[in-house]
């Protein structure tokens, strides 16, 4: 039986997260996650995840999610929740979703527009 770097014998996390960190150069007609931020947030809620000691969960970057002008986008599952980000003070609220499944309604990202 194969096992993953981790020693797990199959595949999956309870919660998988993934915030955009899409690069667009200058002359771009629509805007991307990682010059908002979306790069150095993934790396702090990972850092942070690894210090709480949460497991079963994972923490990546994505490219482009399709939501650009809604980033910094992120999302959760298998919730399948989408987030608009804004900072490192948006880790305390995903690091309970990760941990609880508690959604962060406030953090929804508006997909009616
Ligand atoms: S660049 Fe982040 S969603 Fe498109």
């Amino acid at each position: 039986m194969v096992e993953d770097p981790k020693g797990r014998l199959t595949p999956g996390y309870q919660r998988h997260l993934f915030i955009c960190a899409h690069e667009r150069g200058p002359e771009a007609k629509r805007p991307c996650c990682l010059t908002r931020g979306g790069m150095d947030l993934m790396k702090r809620l990972k850092n942070a995840a690894k210090q709480e000691g949460l497991s079963g969960v994972r923490v990546q970057k994505s490219g482009c999610l399709d939501f650009c002008e809604n980033g910094i986008s992120c999302v959760v599952y298998p919730e399948g929740v989408w987030y608009t980000l804004t900072g490192e003070e948006n880790i305390p609220d995903l690091l309970e979703h990760l941990r609880s499944g508690t959604v962060a309604e406030h953090l929804r990202m508006n997909l009616e527009e």
